[in-house]
């Protein structure tokens, strides 16, 4: 009998074991099953005890788990800001002067690379390509792609836009 943490939530557990069985318990599968996970989290991320409960059923050991979560920058091993904002920096949207895009950011939001804004809303992180080339430089807020971004004001107003939801 599996223990489940209270942290997983019945709705949660449901969750992960529908993932496991749409992959069949693949192990190769871990990947896929770990995003439709996450997705379930409200906050975007695999939390502990679900890392360990989909160890335990899989049979794998923990540590192939973290393996994958770690390798992969779509996973996350922590709770998520609400607007996580993903600077491309691949090489069309470098050559479009991303780096202008990151520092007017860090600027604005006044937070490094991977920190969160003090009030948990915004995150700022790199990413590679995202398949917006011919939007570079671009930025990518959960589904949403925005650019290109060349002006200052730009930036702020998608910043206040959000601000304010
Ligand atoms: S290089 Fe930036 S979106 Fe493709």
């Amino acid at each position: 009998m599996i223990e489940t943490p209270a942290v997983l939530t019945p709705a949660l557990i449901q969750e992960m074991d529908e993932a496991m069985q749409r992959y069949g318990y693949e192990p190769s599968k871990l990947l896929e099953i770990l995003l439709d996970i996450q997705k379930a989290v409200p906050r975007k991320y695999i939390p502990k005890a679900a890392a360990y409960y989909v160890a335990e059923k899989m049979h794998l050991k923990i540590t192939q788990v973290y393996d994958v979560i770690s390798f992969f920058s779509a996973l996350h091993e922590t709770p998520r800001a609400k607007y996580p904002i993903q600077v491309c920096s691949s090489v069309v949207c470098k050559v479009n002067h991303n780096c202008f895009v990151l520092d007017t950011l860090k600027d604005v939001l006044n937070i490094g690379l991977n920190e969160v804004t003090y009030d948990g809303r915004f995150t700022l992180e790199e990413v590679p390509c995202f398949g917006a080339c011919d939007k570079a430089p671009a930025i990518r807020i959960h589904d949403v792609v925005y650019g290109p971004l060349t002006t200052r004001q730009q930036i702020i107003q998608i910043v206040q836009r959000l601000a304010e939801e």
